[in-house]
């Protein structure tokens, strides 16, 4: 099939991507004719395992290609993906306007009937907006298909060729044919509804997601207080199949680009109905505060900040991504600087984008985990790269000027009690935490 994408952010790109290495023929539109020129010269312009060479291979093989020309794009297609960013205005409410220039764009460009099939987050209500758009400008039959996206930043090809379902909303259900036949081999998991409810169902899941998280993170926060240890409870209670052992892992909660906007969104939605989501509100508070929980402990633990030279070990949202939206160490970093400390920091992939929105004469981007361990008066980890467990604690502790270890993601396990000079802090399990009076030095503390 001939397909045009709308948008090569994350979604868009991902989508393109892998409908190209299904089969397809796509021509992906943006207007930023930089990322354009970049993607034409076979540059992803995102970090996204797999995707570089999946990139690579379809253009060869003349599967994709890319435009600044959303009207050619959409000429000639017989489905065309909306897939452009919604991103959270000042309220917190989704801004539209984004995917409103697109329909516009596209119904202006129709030159044949077409499917168009929404990909972007968008409230209820929006793909009937969408169609009232094109229909105003359009000259040819079209309908209107809401397919939202449910990928991981991550795992986003490995989730896009094994879906746990594909929703699919349409209120005309015979029309969903070439939808089909679009994810075709990948049908055994489709899920057809109405518009409405496949444009809630992006937004209760991840909403429920997100609950799920600040959830386990305060029943960490309880673990500390009556000693309990999180990760068994999480594991106790994953194995209840009604719970299920997934997003059950306490830290300093969530961010990237779609829990904290999508959650806020959500909330905007229900009050446009005169409803209260008095339980989604605790949750993105909740949410908040856990990242304050981790400052909390580094002053508890290390004092006042002023002056000081503390470690941060991952900038990513989370790892295997150099998306950092929402990031805690945005806030953590932000914190630390703003009181007076020096960081130095380093992440596997996310420094770039890091730096982008955080460049300060207090920051000194380190290359190698060490390296922002040295010196420092504690250090903070803040994802859980695998580069990082596999970092020898030793020479980390000793390469420190005070070895605090504030480990926001609970990476390190039961092996820390080898490292006895540690001041350690991880989040809900207090049998493994080492905190000291006032005045006392870590070396006091040898085994
Ligand atoms: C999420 C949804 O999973 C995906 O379906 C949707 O399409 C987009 O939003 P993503 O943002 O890529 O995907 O990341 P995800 O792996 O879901 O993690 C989101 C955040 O939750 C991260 O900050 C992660 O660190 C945090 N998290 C996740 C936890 O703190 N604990 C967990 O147990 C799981």
């Amino acid at each position: 099939m001939k397909l045009a994408v709308v948008g090569t952010g994350y979604v868009g790109l991902i989508t393109g991507v892998c409908f190209a290495e299904l089969g397809h023929e796509v021509v992906c539109a943006d207007k930023d004719s930089g990322k354009i020129e970049k993607l034409r010269l076979g540059e992803a312009p995102i970090y996204e395992p797999g995707l570089q060479e999946m990139l690579w291979s379809n253009a060869d093989a003349g599967r994709i290609a890319f435009t600044t020309d959303l009207a050619a794009a959409v000429r000639g297609s017989e489905i065309v993906i909306i897939a452009v960013g919604t991103p959270s205005t000042a309220t917190g409410e989704a801004d539209l306007s984004f995917v409103e220039r697109a329909a516009e764009s596209i119904g202006e460009a129709l030159d044949g009937p077409k499917t168009i099939m929404t990909k972007s987050t968008v409230p209820v209500g929006t793909n009937a907006r969408i169609e009232a758009i094109v229909a105003s400008r359009a000259k040819y039959p079209f309908r209107v298909v809401s397919v939202p996206e449910f990928l991981r930043e991550g795992y986003a090809i490995r989730d896009t060729f094994n879906p746990d379902r594909i929703v699919i909303g349409t209120d005309r259900a015979a029309e969903i044919e070439a939808i089909v036949e679009l994810h075709k081999p990948l049908t055994d998991r489709i899920f057809v509804t109405d518009v409405r409810s496949a444009e809630m169902i992006k937004y209760a899941s991840n909403a429920y997601l997100a609950t799920r998280i600040s959830f386990i993170n305060e029943i960490a926060n309880i673990c500390e207080k009556v000693g309990a240890d999180i990760t068994q409870v999480s594991a106790g209670m994953g194995q209840d199949r009604r719970i299920g052992p997934h997003f059950l892992n306490a830290g300093i909660g969530y961010g990237g680009s779609c829990f904290p906007k999508d959650t806020k969104a959500l909330i905007q939605i229900a009050g446009n109905v005169d409803y209260d989501f008095k339980l989604l509100k605790s949750v993105v508070e909740v949410n908040r505060e856990q990242r304050n929980t981790m400052i909390r402990k580094l002053r508890e633990y290390a004092g006042s900040f002023s002056g000081k030279t503390f470690g941060i070990w991952g900038l990513a949202f989370k790892p295997n991504t150099d998306d950092v939206r929402e990031a805690p160490a945005l806030d953590i970093v932000s914190r630390l600087i703003g009181e007076g400390a020096r960081v130095r920091v380093y992440d596997p992939a996310a420094t770039a984008n890091f730096r982008s929105l955080l460049n300060d004469p207090s920051i000194e981007w380190c290359t190698d985990p060490l390296s922002a361990a040295k010196g420092s008066d504690g250090l903070m980890l803040l994802t859980e790269w695998n580069e990082f467990a596999e970092v020898d604690l030793r020479a980390v502790e000793q390469t420190m000027n005070t070895p605090i270890l504030i480990d926001g993601r609970n990476l390190f396990g039961d092996k820390i009690g080898a490292y006895s000079r540690f001041w350690y802090y991880s989040v809900g399990r207090p049998h493994l935490n080492r905190s000291f009076t006032k005045g006392d030095q870590p070396s006091a503390f040898l085994a």
